[in-house]
């Protein structure tokens, strides 16, 4: 089995949507042996369904959500295989709250083959509208449809 973690900051935007797009893309190719699942570096939301909006653009693209939020904590490092980190600092929270850096730490959009100006971040959509929930489930799949593909070349 391989396991991987999506962490953002409250998990109820952005790493709950590519869990559930991860996960579909996984179902959809036959790949059983991964497994995807998410958190978040702050404690504001444990608990909470994902947002309407997360669960609106899943929908539209025909994939269903299934979460409650949790916080990301250390004995997470050893638990997966993978952890991808929606924006810069998510990926320092992990850090210092593992107290150390694991070892398959990655910014989401390092597998992103379409990034302008050299941000990698996978933007908070939290306090905009739907479009920035379109706009990060666009990025998010072509990250993750590379992600796969740079995997299954692996084995
Ligand atoms: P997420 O978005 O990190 O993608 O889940 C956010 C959700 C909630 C808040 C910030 C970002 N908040 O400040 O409550």
């Amino acid at each position: 089995m391989k396991k991987v973690l999506f962490v953002c900051l409250g998990n109820i935007c952005r790493s709950p949507l590519a869990e559930a797009i991860f996960n579909h893309k996984c179902q959809e190719m036959g790949l059983e042996k991964y497994s995807a699942d998410s958190a978040g570096t702050a404690a504001f939301h444990i608990g909470k369904q994902p947002d309407a909006r997360s669960i609106q653009v899943a929908e539209e693209n025909g994939i269903y959500i299934n979460h409650l939020a949790r916080k990301f904590v250390a004995e997470d490092c050893d638990k997966y295989d993978f952890i991808f980190a929606m924006d810069e600092s998510n990926f320092s929270d992990i850090v210092s709250i593992s107290g150390r850096q694991p070892k398959e730490l990655y910014l989401l959009r390092d597998f992103d083959s379409d990034v302008s100006g050299g941000d990698r971040d996978v933007p908070d959509p939290y306090y905009g509208g739907i479009d920035g929930f379109k706009n990060i489930f666009t990025m998010m799949s072509r990250a993750i449809d590379n992600f796969i593909k740079v995997e299954l070349k692996k084995s």
